[in-house]
């Protein structure tokens, strides 16, 4: 079968909508795009259609396909006893990703409803996708696209991949905004149960009907012969030909976790903030770990691409269970089959500390040791690179390979002829800091955990940027006015106030810091004890917090 490709900009293209349309009016399969995932779709009430619909995507018969339509007054049509609150429900969220479970009507097939008296309903928020619908005049029952099993496509070529030669047409509609499927909420039953999360929030459900009870397959491995609400809950999913295991914890806990543990040749889903502490591995991105909407945009596509990769195994960060961060997390447990570690750890507490030159660092880090019983443990990451770089350790051995130039004879460094091989060159310098920044964290974590302490700090001038200020519960930033750092410089590097400004101009400002710690000491004190006295009372409120 040669698949037709459709590129429809607009719900107004009615020669191009008509042609789509058609395909859904003769019985023909045609994948379509909606906010959430691109759906494959067949005229819901046509038997045959609706069976080749599973033949397409391998999929198991009782598992039952939501139905498509272009408004909430077509409810009625396909359903019976249609309560006030699926009414409500739609004039909220509709279109948009929530599909309500109700009672259907008696000539809906029970193949598009896998033998059961209900049926699930949607409106998506795709303008040319309800134009076909409306054209077809027929309610379009829609699966995911992707081949059963898979993770579900977000892109016209995800659909290629899958489906090319196995259906009538393909519309592409561009990516998908939301990227994970519709919320699924039953209401043939009360209180209303949540059978499956996604694109809209538990929380803005809940805020519309009030209790909401969670089905279990959202949160757990069902054993065997238990039967989730929704069918499709029971099957493994989404998964990427290598294993998954699902990393939970604070991002800050998970990404330690990951530092210290995954494999060298695992590939990992992090977020975009952990990415540069895995420069030799093969990273997915999914978004800012603040960034929910964003990660459950990217994570199918992430999830599919490490079956272009040779990954051995997959390893994944996992957000909280706040807002979208539901759907996200357990698109990731079901790709895993809620193979899961919990990475929190409540014992130890990880500070990271940076700011502008001058700000008075030295008396936040004094405070910073007098912590807790024993005081924290900091970590000196400027020190322990040149410590590492003089020790033979895997980091020399990395740079070796990289800078050979740089080594003499001996194998000893030459510090000064690496500089030079980095200085203008902007590659090799970014493959300097990747070789840094995959031994330099690891070390400091490695030695934190080793000394047993229950706070540890990190120090660095690149904290940020290095990814080690993500591995922090928190990042405590130290700024100063700039006429005190000016003075302070100057005193103390005796210079003059020119090149004072010129050290100071070459550094991040204190915007950068504002926005990217979670607190800013403003180090503006006239004595250094004075400032480790207020550092040390930030400290002690921080970790009351954590
Ligand atoms: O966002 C979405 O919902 C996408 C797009 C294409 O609209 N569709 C989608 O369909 O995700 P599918 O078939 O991949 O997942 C539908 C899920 C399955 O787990 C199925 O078991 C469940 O909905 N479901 C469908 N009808 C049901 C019913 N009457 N009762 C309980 N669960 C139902
Ligand atoms: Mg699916």
């Amino acid at each position: 079968m040669t698949t037709q490709w459709f590129t429809i900009e607009s719900p107004t293209d009615a020669a191009q909508i008509e042609a789509a349309a058609a395909i859904i009016r003769r019985g023909g399969l045609l994948a379509i795009p909606t906010e959430t995932v691109y759906g494959l779709g067949a005229d819901g009430l046509n038997e045959e259609a609706v069976t080749h619909i599973f033949e397409a995507k391998g999929r198991p018969q009782d598992n039952p396909l939501i139905l498509h339509v272009p408004s909430a007054d077509w409810l009625d049509r396909y359903c019976e006893d249609v309560p006030e609150t699926a009414y409500r429900l739609a004039e909220t969220f509709w279109p948009g990703p929530l599909t309500m479970i109700l009672k259907k009507r008696g000539f809906v097939p029970l193949r598009t409803t896998g033998g059961l008296d209900t049926v699930g309903m949607r409106c998506p928020d795709h303008a040319v996708t309800r134009a076909i619908i409306a054209a077809a005049g027929v309610p379009v029952a829609a699966p995911s696209a992707n081949l059963s099993g898979r993770p579900s496509c977000t892109t016209a070529a995800h659909v290629r991949e899958d489906m090319d030669g196995r259906i009538d047409g393909i519309v592409d509609g561009g990516d998908c905004k939301v990227g994970v499927e519709s919320t699924i909420i039953d209401l043939t039953c009360m209180p209303p149960r949540l059978l499956r999360p996604g694109g809209l929030p538990l929380e803005s459900l809940r805020a519309v009907l009030g209790e909401i009870a969670l089905d279990k397959a959202v949160t757990q491995l069902l054993s065997e012969g238990e039967k989730p609400r929704a069918p499709g809950m029971k099957y493994r999913h989404y998964a990427p030909k290598a294993p998954v295991t699902v990393v939970t914890g604070s991002p800050a806990a998970s990404g330690r976790w990951l530092c210290a543990e995954a494999p060298e040749d695992a590939g990992l889903i992090v977020f975009d903030e952990f990415a540069p502490l895995f420069p030799t591995q093969t990273v997915r991105t999914i978004g800012s770990m603040r960034d929910k909407a964003e990660q459950a945009h990217r994570v199918f596509d992430a999830l599919r691409s490490f079956d272009e990769t040779d990954v051995r195994a997959i390893y994944a960060q996992c957000p909280d269970s706040e807002g979208l961060g539901l759907a996200v997390g357990n698109r990731l447990k079901k790709a895993a089959g809620f193979h899961t570690v919990d990475a929190e750890d409540k014992r130890h507490t990880f500070i990271g500390i940076t700011g502008c030159t001058g700000a008075g660092k030295t008396s936040v880090l004094r405070a910073l040791r007098r912590l807790g019983d024993g005081g924290a443990y900091v970590v000196d990451c400027d020190a322990l690179y040149h410590e590492l770089l003089a020790s033979d350790t895997p980091l020399r051995r990395a740079l070796c390979g990289a800078f050979a130039d740089a080594f003499d004879e001996n194998g000893a460094l030459d510090r000064k002829k690496l500089g030079a091989l980095v200085f203008h060159d902007e590659a090799a310098l970014s493959r300097l800091d990747g070789i840094v920044r995959e031994h330099v964290p690891r070390e400091a974590l490695r030695r934190a955990r080793e000394s047993g302490a229950e706070i540890t700090g990190f120090d660095a001038i690149k904290l940020l940027e290095s990814g080690l200020g993500a591995l922090c519960d928190a990042v405590v930033a130290v700024t100063a006015p700039e006429k005190t750092r000016l003075a302070r410089i100057m005193a103390r590097d005796a210079l003059t106030e020119e090149r004072a400004m010129e050290r100071i101009r070459a550094q991040k400002d204190e915007t950068f810091f504002r926005a990217h710690c979670d607190v800013v000491f403003e180090n503006d004190y006239p004595t250094p004890q004075a400032a480790e006295d207020a550092a040390l009372d930030l400290f002690k409120t921080l970790l009351k917090q954590e």
